[in-house]
């Protein structure tokens, strides 16, 4: 059995889904849809056996399509989810789900209402190097987590209708609740942020410090003007640390044998702390080299016709947005902590 799918959206990033829901073991692309006659133009000659339609809806009206793939920009996505739903589509939509927690909740609560499945496509999730970095992570190898620090800059596109927490910070925040959220138990509690815009109305500078129980920490940061392209999470443990640098030709995970013991000393001097540092070998685990995207859309054909999880489900999706909207949030409040 496999799923007809439809995608919705064919500018920067529909394309690669496309191409992945053709090539898919599950999945066969039986329409395509975008408002752009050039961009319907394209791909009607690169998928010449695909329905077209100038429009989403119109897509997804066809009841000859079995489920949906929403590439187009965040404000459209409510509303195409929400119509998908009710046509009885499963939907996998682009991060982030929705530009609010309420939406985002309607959402979830409308897809369980029709027992369809709703999927976010936090790519990066799928990305071998993250596959390993949770493996390690969930294996134990990194010991307690103290903190994740991630850097997400480079030279970026300037989006019409968002700032760079709704565009770039997803990608991190989709990994915080991936390593620490669903496999460590870790509950953020709070979230504050700092940001400029420099240009326009929307911030292309913004730092995120989310605070989950106990001294667990994670920074995120994100900006669309800066000279070098950086994409690197650093993680440090009780045992290990870990560096991921998606920039990286080869290698992009490091696992040190990196830590800090901390001795107390005797009675007498029981407030002071005998710091040892243990440094050793650096290891860089071997990776699949799968495509994430082709990642993607495996799991939402198995979650579809299977009933499979997904660590991007619309719940993980909710919980992403629930972040971005409290940083939000804390912007317009001079950073102040906003509680989850
Ligand atoms: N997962 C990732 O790594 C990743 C990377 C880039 C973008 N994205 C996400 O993908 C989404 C789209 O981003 P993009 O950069 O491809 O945008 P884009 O502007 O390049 O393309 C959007 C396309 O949607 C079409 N469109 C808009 N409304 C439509 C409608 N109602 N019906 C049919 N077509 C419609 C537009 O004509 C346009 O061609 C965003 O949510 C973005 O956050 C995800």
């Amino acid at each position: 059995m496999s799923l007809s799918v439809g995608v919705i959206g064919l500018g920067y990033f529909g394309p690669h889904l496309a191409r992945n829901v053709a090539s898919g073991r599950e999945t066969k692309l039986v329409a395509i849809a975008d408002r752009d006659p050039a961009r319907r133009a394209l791909f009607t000659a690169q998928y010449p056996w695909a329905k077209v339609y100038d429009d989403g809806l119109a897509l997804i009206a066809d009841p000859s399509i079995d489920a949906v793939v929403i590439a187009t920009p965040l404000f459209t996505h409510a509303e195409l989810t929400r119509a998908a739903l009710a046509a009885g589509k499963h939907v996998l939509v682009e991060k982030p789900m929705a530009p609010s927690v309420a939406e985002c909740e309607e959402l979830v609560a409308h897809a369980e209402r029709v027992g369809r499945v709703l999927m976010v496509d936090h790519t990066l999730l799928y990305k071998d190097s993250v596959r390993k970095m949770h493996e390690l992570i969930a294996g134990g190898a990194l010991g307690r987590v103290l903190y994740v620090d991630a850097v997400r800059i480079n030279l970026g596109l300037f989006q019409p209708d968002t700032n760079v927490i709704w565009d770039l910070a997803p990608h991190d925040v989709s990994i915080l609740d991936l390593i620490l959220t669903q496999t460590a138990g870790a509950t953020p509690r709070w979230v504050s942020a700092v940001g400029v815009s420099h240009y326009g109305t929307h911030e292309n500078l913004a730092y995120l410090t989310i605070g989950y129980d106990g001294s667990l920490l994670a920074h995120v940061h994100v900006n669309w003007v800066a000279p070098v392209k950086t994409r690197r999470i650093t993680i440090a443990g009780t045992r290990r640390m870990l560096v991921w640098d998606d920039t990286a030709p080869v290698e992009p995970v490091k696992l040190y044998e990196s830590s800090v013991d901390v001795a107390r000393i005797d009675k007498q001097h029981a407030y002071e702390l005998n710091i040892q540092y243990r440094t050793g070998d650096i290891v860089a685990p071997k990776l699949d080299g799968r495509e994430a995207l082709a990642g993607v859309i495996s799991t939402f054909a198995a979650a579809a016709l299977r009933g499979e999880p997904s660590p991007s489900d619309a719940q993980a999706g909710l919980r992403v947005v629930r972040i971005l909207e409290a940083a939000q949030r804390s912007l317009a409040d001079g950073s102040a902590r906003v509680s989850l």
